[in-house]
């Protein structure tokens, strides 16, 4: 069984997509942490209905990035954790974490990297005119969404899309490829070495 720990600072539905395949099994693995920095983020309350471990860590109640990352690391620490997936989670980590769990770190990310690293990204996309438009699971580094890239979800921009309609459509990409390759890591099947480019 995979021991995972979930990041999360707000909705939670990719959270969410991960309980749910735990729970039928599609991914042979185990949430055994939910950390949310946000003591108001909804995704606790989804951490709780599904009675999880889930601890809030207020980055406003620590002096500084790193003391924030060590309080966190103290969590993750007491589990013998085989993967950490940021999910929604808004703090860039220090490398006190990410130099702790190489390769064991990996973050789902709204654009199809390395366009659009950071915020916004739906925005950039109808701003630019882009035609395409999709997600990204990497590895976590201390490089802002610049760790190695495990997976690729694309979707083709319509015209008409909003903000909230491309909004959706990436959710519905990311819920359906995040729980994919956390049950790759349970398995073992994770190929670090070729990327998984998916057109949905
Ligand atoms: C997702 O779009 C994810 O790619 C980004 O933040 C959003 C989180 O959504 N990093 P949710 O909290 O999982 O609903």
């Amino acid at each position: 069984m995979l021991k995972i720990a979930v990041l999360i600072s707000g909705n939670g539905s990719n959270l969410q997509s991960l309980i749910d395949a735990c729970e039928k099994n599609t991914i042979r693995g185990e949430i055994q942490l939910v950390i949310s920095n946000n003591p108001n983020a909804f995704g606790i309350q989804r951490a709780k209905k599904h009675s999880l471990n889930c601890k809030v860590i207020n980055n406003e109640d620590f002096k500084s990035r790193e003391d924030f990352d060590l309080a966190i690391l103290q969590e993750l620490k007491k589990i013998n954790l085989d993967l950490i997936v940021l999910a929604g989670f808004m703090r860039i980590l220090t490398p006190i974490i990410t130099e702790s769990f190489e390769e064991k770190i990996i973050n789902i990310h709204p654009s199809l990297l390395p366009k659009y690293p950071g915020l916004n990204t739906h925005e950039s996309v109808i701003k630019n005119g882009d035609k395409k438009h999709g997600i990204t699971i990497h590895f976590v580094n201390d490089v802002l969404d610049g760790g190695k890239i495990i997976a690729q979800g694309e979707i083709s921009v319509r015209q008409s899309d909003t903000l909230q309609d491309l909004k959706k459509r990436i959710h519905s990409v990311e819920h359906a490829m995040l729980p994919m390759v956390v049950s790759k890591f349970a398995d073992g099947s994770i190929c670090k070495y070729e990327k998984i480019y998916k057109k949905f």
